[in-house]
């Protein structure tokens, strides 16, 4: 019996094309999001599924999928959406697709930076608006970046390309992360490891770039922001909830940070009432992979990955196993 496969929600062709040379494939046909019902309906019976970074895999996915299913590939890097250690107890591989999305991600930290420090949305606003503007020598400044210092926190993958961006813009890189990277990935990048309370209290722009789970979950909350210097901005290309909104929307009305450009919310798609006032941050809609090339790399690479598992293949890029 050929395998069936469901995914659940519509993914590039790229993806699709393996999907179907593989097995019977069910697929979510629509740019809505399934509700939780719809999900468990569709990965009823299934050997594999393939999920967005909208649908929650837990103990209900997992009990409405049933015995057959093998694997549940990601079409995402952050896997926050599911709960690895109940697939691993039912002996179900998890995956998600590092690598393909490095660069897209960096793109957008990048242009994140440049337009909280140079002021883009507000500009952007202003001309739309048709309200009357002029050029004058001291209209709409904003911060200057060459030989300031960007803090990333969290020097994986997508740390380490906004890190290779921003030097070639003349900023200076200081990181947090569990543990230090190289000294040949810190050299090369001009790198400098510090404890996370000396990056907020000494970095002008703070970019997060970890993953997020219950350990980084607020890791961005009052105290953090209070540590930062009065001038500096917070740019979020991660996960929203990394971020205590409430306080970041405190910081930026009170001037104890200068900015933020955040592309991701803690409880999108909805943002915090707050920020929508605050003139000092950019809003985008989590766009960090969201490039034709970069999709179709995500949908290709997932489709590998669970046709690798229902062929008794190792997937190129498993999720690690959690430590117990
Ligand atoms: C996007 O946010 C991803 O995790 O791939």
């Amino acid at each position: 019996m050929s395998p069936r496969i469901a995914v659940t929600g519509r993914i590039p062709s790229a993806g699709l094309d393996l999907l179907h040379e593989a097995g019977e494939v069910v697929a979510w046909d629509s740019l809505d999001v399934p509700s939780v019902e719809q999900v468990h309906d569709m990965v009823r019976g299934a050997d594999a599924v393939l999920t967005l970074l909208t649908t929650k895999v837990d103990a209900a996915f997992l009990d409405a999928a049933g015995p057959r299913l093998k694997v549940v590939a990601n079409v995402a890097v952050g896997y926050n959406n599911i709960d690895v250690a109940a697939c691993v107890e039912r002996g179900v591989v998890c995956t998600n697709t590092p690598g393909v999305l490095t660069d897209a991600t960096a793109d957008i930290a990048m242009a994140l930076v440049l337009m909280a420090t140079r002021r883009l949305g507000e500009g952007e606003r202003i001309i739309r608006s048709d309200a009357p503007w002029q050029w004058g020598m001291f209209y709409m400044l904003g911060s200057g970046i060459q030989g300031n210092q960007l803090g990333i926190i969290g020097m994986g993958d997508i740390g380490q390309a906004l890190a290779r961006r921003a030097k070639a813009f003349g900023i200076r890189i200081a990181y947090s992360n569990r543990e230090p990277v190289s000294p040949r990935i810190e050299a090369d990048l001009g790198a400098k490891f510090m404890s996370q309370d000396e990056l907020l209290s000494t970095s002008d722009v703070v970019s997060l770039n970890c993953p997020y789970s219950s350990a980084t979950h607020h890791l961005m909350s009052t105290d953090q922001f209070r540590m930062m210097r009065p001038g500096a901005f917070l740019v979020n290309t991660a996960r929203g909830p990394i971020v205590d909104e409430a306080a970041l929307v405190e910081a930026l009305r009170s001037g104890q940070i200068a900015g933020a450009g955040l592309d991701v919310f803690e409880n999108e798609p909805a943002v915090h009432p707050g920020l929508l006032q605050c003139e000092n941050a950019v809003l985008i809609p989590h766009l960090g992979s969201a490039t034709q090339e970069t999709r179709a790399a995500m949908a290709r690479l997932a489709a590998h990955n669970a046709v690798n598992v229902l062929a008794g293949v190792a997937p190129p890029t498993p999720i690690p196993l959690p430590s117990t």
